[in-house]
């Protein structure tokens, strides 16, 4: 099992000083940074593009770790890695030709994430195994932070995990003290947590708490 990883979703903290709490999330320990993109048509809401992926780059000394949750992403990789994404994963649910897209992003340098709504089955990617460097498994539906974690996606996590070996297999949606156990006993070693860190007056409190359910 790879090292277990806490990834803060952006998404929940303070956008009118997001800079500041991208450096406050960092110096608590987070492994990465999580940028939850929704366009409001794949997901019921609009959050944030390149241009603020581009503004938190000189704040972020760990890996950006981008999460497309829009309906055309082949049009959007060059911009979001130019701008300075490190990983860049896209819904297989939002992609015609997902085999291309895996290969283009790890054309443009940065790492290539697939990823799976809760309802979606892991024999979506079976044929996508080969060119992934990571997989992402909704634990809610895409749209806000703050919501019920759904346990049926823990049986796709141990489906995930025996699919995908020694790779990075993340988890995004629900995670709090509660969850976590559970969801790194099930096989995932990547933990993306927005309300659950900030929402705590101690990041670092909340990020080694994640840490430490493993
Ligand atoms: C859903 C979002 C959320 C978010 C994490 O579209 O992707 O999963 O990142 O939300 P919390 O940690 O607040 O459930
Ligand atoms: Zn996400």
């Amino acid at each position: 099992m790879p090292t277990i990883k806490i990834a803060p979703s952006i998404l929940a903290s303070d956008f009118s000083r997001l800079g500041e709490e991208v450096r406050a999330v960092v110096d608590a320990g987070a492994d990465w940074i999580h940028v939850d993109v929704m366009d409001g048509h794949f997901a019921p809401n609009i959050t944030m593009g390149p241009p603020v992926v581009a503004a938190l780059r000189r704040h972020c000394s760990v890996p950006m770790d981008v999460h497309l949750m829009i309906a055309n992403p082949d049009e959007f990789l060059e911009d979001f890695a130019n701008a300075g994404a490190d990983i860049i994963s896209f819904h297989v649910e939002a992609a015609n030709h997902p085999h291309r897209l895996l290969d283009k992003i790890k054309g443009l340098g940065c790492q290539a994430g697939i990823v799976l709504n809760p309802g979606t089955s892991p024999d979506e990617i079976e044929y996508l195994l080969e060119s992934v460097d990571m997989v992402l498994a909704m634990a809610v539906n895409p749209g806000f932070g703050g919501q019920a974690f759904i346990p049926e996606v823990l049986r796709k996590i141990q489906d995930l995990r025996a699919m995908l070996g020694d790779r990075d297999l993340e988890v995004d949606g629900g995670i709090d003290a509660r969850t976590a156990p559970d969801v790194i006993r099930a096989g995932a070693n990547v933990l993306v947590a927005g309300t659950y860190i900030f929402a705590n007056p101690s990041y670092v409190e909340a990020v080694e708490m994640l840490r430490a359910a493993g």
